[in-house]
């Protein structure tokens, strides 16, 4: 078959995101951000402060991180050695899914049987020492509520996630009473951040210049230094570091698919921009524009963003790898004009959930700026969209310039790899 010209413009329509939208959101995001800065409910984002700000470079000592935001959990022994030096002294990462043995994310799946998975993990790793004294730093990539750098509560999962016993709860309880059950006592949680906050501090670690940090991965999400926001115990002179929780960002107009892809994932109404972006995402709504394509009523879910990252990146000339997919995980064989069109529409989705994350990282750098002159930075970015998606990087410095114009010339995104580990080790030295 060749699929309809009418409907594919159509639908190639619905992804794209003109400057002047671009323009729209970031003015929107900036202003979401002064409206939570003076009433956090009236904002879409959480806007959830980290009690913590930036590090000094100077942090050193042994610390253990524990780093869960993913289907992949890790563990890992840090030395930090100061002057943004680190070494990793032992890593331990396990998967919360082995298909047939467990699943530890999924519904029917309890808060005791993941925390102990945690704890066993964590053994490893100070492999059965019973005796040395170890701080931990803990990386928790969901919306959590804390009034210190420590008591971070689950508001809500995200992600998918499912397992039970943990929202409303205060996660490094959960992993202290895991901890015990095993007859750990030598090990003490004493800080808990995001994410997003791990590759800032993880970043302003090691460079100056950095105040915004951001996962582009399976999630998405970032976080900022906001200078007006101190904490009595004087951490951040610089300010406090804020998660924003963006994925929930609501102040952008969705496309006919992300509102029928909202409807019926695990939490409608909730997290709408990350749906829109983020590698968990992307792969439904190209999954269901290529049912549009294809005329049927199915949802293609077994496609996922490593799929598009390879349907994109195929420069063959009859697009074996398109084709290939296409018949394993769509079951059609299809002509090349129409493995074409499956490629461009991948590389649609892909484009817009670039230009919209960029939309909203202008949104700050005009909120910190005030109007004022803005100053020559990097953003921090970790994340498998950010890293190994191709034409992400390069929409993200197109939009910048068409954005920002001649101020584009004083920011660019870093790749901070890994830096949700570090982050959490660079968190428990500023704790203790
Ligand atoms: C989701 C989480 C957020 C996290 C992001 C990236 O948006 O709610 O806390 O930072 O994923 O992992």
């Amino acid at each position: 078959m060749a699929f309809d010209e009418r409907k594919f413009q159509d639908i190639m329509g619905e992804f794209s995101a003109t400057t002047e939208y671009l323009r729209e959101v970031a003015q929107n995001f900036r202003q979401d951000l002064q409206l939570g800065l003076k009433d956090v409910s009236s904002s879409s984002m959480r806007m959830l402060k980290s009690y913590v700000g930036l590090p000094t470079g100077k942090e050193t000592g042994e610390y253990l991180a524990l780093d869960f935001g993913g289907t992949n959990v890790r563990v890992l022994r840090y030395k930090l050695e100061g002057d943004g030096h680190s070494k990793v002294i032992r890593y331990v990462a396990e998967p919360l899914i082995r298909e047939g043995e467990y699943n530890y994310v999924g519904k029917g799946s309890t808060q005791v049987q993941m925390f102990d998975f945690f704890a066993k993990l964590i053994d490893d790793t100070i492999e059965g020492d019973r005796d040395t004294k170890f701080y931990l730093g803990h990386t928790f990539s969901f919306p959590s509520s804390q009034d210190d750098l420590n008591n971070a509560k689950l508001i809500v999962w995200t992600k998918e996630f499912a397992t039970e016993g943990v929202e409303g709860e205060v996660v490094n309880d959960l992993l202290l009473a895991a901890l015990k059950r095993r007859g750990i006592n030598n090990v003490k949680p004493v800080a808990v951040i995001n994410d997003t906050v791990a590759v800032l501090l993880s970043a302003a670690y090691k460079h100056s210049d950095i105040f915004i940090g951001s996962i582009y991965a399976t999630g998405h999400n970032t976080c900022y230094l906001e200078p007006t926001i101190h904490d009595a115990k004087g951490f951040g002179k610089g300010g406090m570091i804020l998660n924003l929780e963006c994925g929930n960002f609501m102040k952008l107009t969705p496309n006919r698919f992300d509102t029928a892809f909202d409807q019926k994932s695990e939490k409608p109404g909730e997290q709408r921009f990350e749906k829109m972006v983020s590698g968990r995402y992307m792969c439904e709504l190209f999954g269901m524009a290529i049912a549009e394509l294809l005329d049927e009523d199915k949802h293609y879910d077994g496609l996922t963003s490593v799929d598009m990252s390879m349907i994109i990146s195929d420069v063959s000339a009859d697009l074996e790898k398109v084709a290939e997919i296409m018949s394993n995980k769509v079951g059609h064989n299809l002509e090349l004009g129409d493995l074409k069109k499956i490629q461009e529409l991948a590389s649609a989705i892909v484009i817009r959930s670039a230009r919209l994350v960029t939309a909203s990282y202008v949104g700050i750098i005009w909120q910190r700026a005030s109007g004022g002159t803005i100053q020559p930075q990097h953003i921090a970015v970790d994340g498998s969209v950010y890293e190994k998606m191709p034409l992400v990087q390069e929409n993200i410095n197109r939009a910048l310039s068409e954005l920002l114009g001649e101020d584009a010339a004083k920011v660019d995104t870093i790749l901070d790899n890994g830096g949700s580990g570090i982050g959490a080790a660079i968190a428990a030295a500023m704790a203790v």
